[in-house]
């Protein structure tokens, strides 16, 4: 038997459903703070996430889907071309490639789609998985350098996740500063390491010299005392930086959004600078963040266009899912109508009126003639159907019908001109 390939899943119904929930409900909310889609290709040149995500970062290191494209000649050069493993580098790209920066103003830009990671597959982490994200960026004229933007696009995921039904999230907040922060914060890190490097993991020994900011990811519990006592970023951070990290933090209070500093938070790719942030919820287990994200003052800059700052997020729509289940969301969705036809000839008339109920806003499912009662009462209930409407010869002789609703058992006859009405108001 043929089987999807390992780390990927066939999303079904009533799955599906929910799924759509939430991504009609996020649509919503971001058309309410002037988000407007944009849709890039699912592959893209390797160059672009290797100088945007980080060489050194798990993402590109391991875990890209990359292969060689042949040219159509002979002579034409391969190509290196990588599935996307996250999509903020394309929407960067689209920016500069476009020349969106012309137009002086911030651009407010959202996608919803799948990308890929070639991750050891476990709950909530999938080699072809799918976000929803959003980006601001924009010239500094136009305020892309603000506070507010970082203020408001919590404040847009708060409402947003409020909205979708999430209750238990928590929002975690860290500052990772600008580059030369990072560069003092990695040698406080190096020399503080070096004297307790031989009692820790070879993960933390071979991360002290790659990438010393990796270590505080190490979750091997004999190490936590001695990575609680590592110096902390925030205490790295010059005075803008400072500045502008203290003023994301009175602008979330006086909203009134709840967060916890968590100079821990070590988010997985190089292009932050500043705030950084994931929103974790407690029923996801090990892979506990439903979404990440942050600024990268100096991305645009390093794919070679101009000084553009922005921030941005992405949910992991998975464990969004996964999250609002724990919950005990349910993704089941009730139609308002089953249309049974009772005995031969009636498969005509249920069409008709099933058709005249449906072009009227009503949700329908129809059987068919060969169908006994029973049967239809049987699948009506699975369909999830409020209501099943007989078509019979009586019905259709006297242009009214029965309706009983399965849940109270209550049956009535109504006439054709009234019966879209009674179902939509009684469901
Ligand atoms: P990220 O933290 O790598 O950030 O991913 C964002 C979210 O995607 C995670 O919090 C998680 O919910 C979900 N996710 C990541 N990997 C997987 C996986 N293998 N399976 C299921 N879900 C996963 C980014 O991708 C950045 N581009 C976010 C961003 C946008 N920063 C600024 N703008």
């Amino acid at each position: 038997m043929m089987k999807a390939p390992r780390g990927t899943r066939d999303l079904l119904p009533p799955d599906t459903n929910l799924w759509n929930r939430v991504e009609a409900k996020v649509r919503d909310v971001l058309a309410r703070y002037n988000y407007h889609e944009v849709r890039t290709p699912i592959f893209e040149d390797t160059q672009l996430f290797s100088r945007s995500v980080g060489e050194e970062t798990d993402i590109v290191s391991k875990e890209m889907f990359t292969w060689e494209d042949r040219g159509r000649a002979q002579s034409d050069k391969a190509q290196s071309l990588t599935l996307r493993p996250e999509n903020t580098a394309s929407v960067v790209r689209a920016y500069i490639e476009h020349g969106l920066f012309k137009t002086g103003t911030l651009q407010k830009l959202y996608y919803i789609g799948p990308q890929f990671r070639r991750e050891r597959p476990q709950k909530g982490r999938y080699r072809q998985f799918y976000q929803i994200g959003a980006e601001i960026i924009g010239p500094p004229s136009a305020g892309s350098e603000s506070p507010l933007r970082d203020a408001e696009v919590l404040d847009m995921l708060a409402t947003l996740l409020d909205e979708v039904g999430l209750r238990g999230w928590q929002l975690q907040l860290n500052s990772v500063g600008c580059a030369a922060d990072r560069a003092r914060y990695n040698q406080a890190l190096r020399q503080a390491l070096q004297p307790v490097l031989h009692q820790m993991c070879d993960d933390c020994k071979r991360r002290a010299e790659t990438n010393p900011l990796r270590v505080l990811d190490c979750k091997v519990p004999e190490d936590q005392p001695i990575i609680e006592r590592l110096p902390r970023i925030l205490q790295y951070l010059d005075e803008p930086c400072r500045e502008h990290f203290a003023a994301v933090r009175a602008m979330l209070d006086a909203v009134g959004i709840a967060y916890v500093i968590n100079e821990r938070m070590v988010r997985g790719l190089d292009y932050y600078t500043r705030t950084t942030f994931e929103f974790t919820h407690g029923g996801l287990g090990s892979q506990n963040s439903v979404l990440g994200g942050g600024r990268y003052d100096g991305l645009s800059e390093s794919l070679d266009g101009p000084k553009a700052p922005g921030i941005g997020f992405a949910i992991g729509e998975d464990r969004l899912v996964l999250a609002l289940e724990s919950e005990g969301e349910t993704a089941v969705e009730k139609i308002q109508a089953y249309v049974a036809p009772l005995g031969t000839g009636m498969n005509v008339p249920a069409i008709k009126l099933a058709r005249e109920l449906r072009r009227a806003g009503v949700s329908a499912d129809l059987g068919d003639e060969s169908l006994r009662l029973k049967k239809s009462f049987d699948l009506a209930e699975k369909a999830g159907a409020r209501f099943i409407v007989i078509v019979g010869e009586n019905e259709v002789a006297s242009d009214q019908f029965t309706v009983k609703n399965l849940a109270s058992g209550q049956q009535v006859q109504i006439a054709r001109a009234e019966l879209a009405k009674y179902l939509s108001h009684n469901s």
